[in-house]
């Protein structure tokens, strides 16, 4: 099961992609994550990207593709995988399909996860992250039993560079000019699905999964 997951910054797409990663025993593919891990351990690529991500703006694409590229070949995604982050303007989306298309395979869906913009400010101002195992916490939302450390590993909670005010509106202005496209790109190919990304994370998940279900007439147990 190869899905997508779409939406604007603070959406929940990371918290939802983990929450089906479980589920369904496929990878996470989180472009950001993967971004950020580099910046952190001062790769080539992480140099390259620092200063467009503390601006809000997007990574050039073909250092994106690249990385996107090399880790759907691994193993781990034979099975099937959630797409977080990425893609994130029509380009990227093509050159999505031509390494599909190369390693023979195709995506079956694609959720979007709607969210007013007032509703996304709150999230991401009050969003707590793991240094260690990268758990997503909100202040407010979804708190950890102890303000600062982590409730799986108890590694202390952080604050991401780009949760400042304004650089969330950055993203936000971003993603409407250069993603929202991407939406109707897939809702051409019929692989498109809305769900709105209000109310509790489980109630979030079972519509993601029905959005699924109802795209591709699967079923958690197909065998
Ligand atoms: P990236 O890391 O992808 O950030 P993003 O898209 O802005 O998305 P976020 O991670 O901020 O939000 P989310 O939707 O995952 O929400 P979350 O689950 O955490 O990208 C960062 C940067 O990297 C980009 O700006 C760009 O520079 C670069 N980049 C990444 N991919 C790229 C690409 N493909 N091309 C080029 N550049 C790229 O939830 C948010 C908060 O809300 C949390 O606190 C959570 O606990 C809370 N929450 C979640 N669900 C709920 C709920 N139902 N109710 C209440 N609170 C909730």
């Amino acid at each position: 099961m190869n899905i997508i997951l779409m939406g604007p910054p603070g959406a929940g797409k990371g918290t939802q992609a983990k929450i089906l990663s479980e589920r369904f025993h496929i990878p996470q593919i989180s472009t950001g994550d993967i971004l950020r891990m580099n910046v952190r351990e001062k790769t080539t690529l992480g140099l390259k990207a620092k200063d467009y991500m503390e601006k809000g703006v997007l990574v050039p694409d073909d250092l994106v593709v690249e990385m996107v590229a090399e880790r759907l070949k691994s193993r781990d995604c034979a099975g099937g995988f959630i797409l977080d982050g990425f893609p994130r303007n029509v380009a990227q989306a093509e050159a999505l399909e031509r390494t599909l298309e190369k390693i023979g395979k195709k995506i079956d869906a694609v959720v979007g996860i709607e969210v007013e913009e007032r509703e996304l400010v709150r999230r991401l101002s009050g969003r707590r992250v793991c240094r260690g195992c990268g758990a997503v916490y909100h202040v407010t939302f979804n708190p950890p039993v102890n303000t600062d450390t982590c409730d799986n590993c108890g590694v202390e909670l952080y604050q991401r560079d780009d949760d400042k005010e304004e650089t969330i509106r950055a993203r936000l202005r971003i993603y409407e000019e250069e993603t929202r496209p991407v939406i109707e790109y897939y809702r051409e190919k019929g692989l498109y699905r809305a769900v709105g990304g209000i109310g509790s994370m489980d109630g979030i998940t079972e519509n993601i999964v029905k959005a699924i279900e109802d795209r591709r007439g699967y079923t958690e147990n197909p065998g």
